[in-house]
């Protein structure tokens, strides 16, 4: 099995009332982390590179990682690669030239026609490339790229919208703003969020069978701040979505889930970890070899807690 659309793995998962994970990647070992947590419970997987990650990596290092992924896996599993927050058409259309199996157009901050438009053009294009395609409706809050969506301009995604903005675009799935949001400090300490499964629930009414999308999924796990902050690190308290808020929405319609920071904390826990406890340690394989352990037990943890997506290879 070569790199694989989302297209199967979406249509099991609605049915079967589970999720994909979307994990970024930025490098080799946040790559082996991840899949061979997902190789280990047979598990489907997204691998995604946003525009930051591509900047840093290169993007044929990307790509060739994620085939590499494929590879080490004996083609045991599906593995889809995904452009993260595409920002316009030139980054898909390069992006489905160059082997992605999936782009996100992501024209959640331009006006409603502004967005249909886009997202039409990347559709079309990418359909013609046998490539699926998110769109986005809604605008979340927090930090991604060098966008920075304060809370008060985030907005929940209108169920009144959506059909007419499927419709129109012809997209393969929608990532829809209900209280999600990007990066580790989603919420003020204290707080106790609660994800719109309301607003989900009206816009799986209006569109039933249509596979959704959940950016800004990680939960920030209190062990890798902890881990972090006993180490030398200094981080902030941290809220995340609460893991069983994302179960419930991926029983429902939610067939992809987001996860980049959550796979952050732990690769840089076992990172400082390790050099805490062997301050004479200078080889990159040692302390890193750390950290792409936390990366896998946060990815084993993810798929069995909350996407329910082991065995489903
Ligand atoms: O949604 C944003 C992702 O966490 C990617 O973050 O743009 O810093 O690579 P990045
Ligand atoms: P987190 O920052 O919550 O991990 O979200 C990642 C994401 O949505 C990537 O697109
Ligand atoms: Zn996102």
């Amino acid at each position: 099995m070569p790199l694989v659309t989302t297209t199967e793995m979406f249509k099991k998962a609605y049915n079967g009332g589970y999720a994909i994970g979307a994990f970024n990647v930025n490098n080799m070992e946040i790559v082996q982390g991840i899949v061979e947590a997902a190789w280990e419970l047979h598990s489907p997987v997204i691998l995604q590179a946003s525009a930051g990650a591509r900047k840093y990596a290169q993007p044929a290092y990307l790509k060739h990682l994620v085939e590499a992924a494929v590879e080490a896996t004996n083609n045991e599993i599906p593995i889809a690669m995904h452009l993260d927050h595409g920002a316009d058409f030139e980054i898909c259309k390069s992006c489905v030239d160059n082997g992605f199996t999936s782009v996100m157009i992501d024209g959640s901050s331009r006006p409603f026609e502004e967005n249909i438009a886009v997202s039409k053009q990347v559709a079309e294009y990418a359909h013609e490339h046998g490539v699926v395609v998110e769109a986005e409706l809604g605008t979340l809050s927090g930090v991604e790229d060098d966008v920075n969506v304060a809370a008060e301009n985030a907005q929940y995604t209108d169920p009144d919208k959506v059909v007419e903005f499927v419709e129109k675009t012809g997209v393969d799935s929608l990532a829809i703003a209900i209280g999600t949001s990007h990066g580790a400090y989603k919420f003020k300490p204290g707080t106790v969020p609660h994800i719109r499964l309301d607003i989900l629930d009206e816009i799986v009414k209006k569109l039933p069978g249509f596979p959704i999308v959940l950016h800004g999924s990680s939960s920030v796990p209190k062990k890798y701040v902890d881990i972090i902050n006993a180490n030398g690190g200094a981080l902030r308290d941290a809220v995340g979505i609460p893991e069983d808020q994302l179960r419930e929405a991926a029983k429902r319609a939610v067939c992809k889930i987001n996860i980049d920071s959550d796979l952050r904390l732990g690769l840089t826990a076992g990172i400082r970890e390790h050099l805490q406890a062997h301050p004479d340690h200078f080889d990159p394989r040692q302390y890193i070899t750390d950290g792409r352990a936390y990366v896998k037990e946060i990815v084993h943890d993810k798929i069995i807690n909350v996407l329910g997506s082991e065995n489903k290879a």
